[in-house]
């Protein structure tokens, strides 16, 4: 199977992240999938922003948890990053969604806030059951990846992890294995700072799991994981990436 190219937040390195705009390019530029993330808002709509509030992208300091979704609709979340992009919103899951062409390209769904989203998010999701293999659950949180998992069968889940834990200890890898197989996910989905190695991605192997890593935007360090031959690479770069794998 050929490595996985997932852009992430869209074509972040170029369009605004997390805007339709940043999806589009991504699949005009036939990455193989784009990464989002996903807020619940004051009225129970999913945003599709990366942080809690929304002062980095729009200028304007919004709470997105208290905020309804019509009120972040107002907010220009593109010009941040290019004039171009100027007038950009905050597109709800669906709009995002929509993006998607019909085929073998998906969306890797980071599931930001807690697991109150779950129940919306599998109601939301519902008409996409026959496209089922064009969508997938990222989270960091165990209990949020559990719930997605129970809500949402059907769908691949992956869990997420940074190298460190909150307290700042090594994360251990053959533990956050046995968690995995015990939710019944599908795989893990490293920070590229996870000292993997062969023996390392072996242990994620032989417990029948799939394993993806972010967010990569060096061509040596893609270069490494693409010889640990993991099943994908996020990255705000993809036509970067695409350049390491047609010289492997
Ligand atoms: O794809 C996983 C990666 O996006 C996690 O980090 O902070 O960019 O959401 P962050
Ligand atoms: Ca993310």
């Amino acid at each position: 199977m050929a490595t996985e190219i997932i852009a992430h937040r869209g074509a972040s390195v170029r369009a605004p992240e997390n805007t339709v705009a940043a999806f589009r390019l991504a699949w005009e530029l036939e990455t193989d999938a784009c990464e989002l993330d996903l807020q619940l808002t004051a009225d129970g709509e999913i945003a599709v922003l990366h942080d809690k509030d929304t002062h980095r992208t729009a200028a304007i300091q919004k709470i997105v948890a208290e905020t309804a979704m019509a009120d972040l609709k107002k907010l220009d979340v593109g010009a941040w990053k290019d004039g171009i992009y100027g007038g950009e919103p905050i597109p709800t899951l669906m709009e995002a969604l929509a993006t998607l062409p019909e085929g073998k390209q998906r969306f890797f769904l980071e599931i930001k806030c807690g697991p109150e989203v779950v129940p919306v998010l599998a109601q939301q999701l519902q008409s996409w059951k026959p496209r089922a293999s064009q969508l997938c659950i990222i989270a960091f949180k165990r209990d949020v990846a559990q719930d997605a998992k129970k809500a949402l069968p059907w769908l691949k889940v992956y869990r997420l992890s940074s190298e460190l834990t909150k307290k700042k200890q090594p994360v251990d890898l053959n533990a956050l294995i046995a968690e995995t197989v015990a939710d019944g996910l599908d795989g893990l989905d490293l920070s590229q700072d996870f000292p993997l190695d062969e023996e390392s991605v072996k242990a994620v192997r032989a417990a029948g799991l799939e394993l993806y890593v972010w967010t990569v935007n060096r061509p040596e360090v893609a270069s490494r994981f693409l010889q640990l031959g993991v099943d994908g690479l996020t990255t705000d770069d993809p036509v970067m990436l695409r350049r390491v794998l047609e010289k492997k």
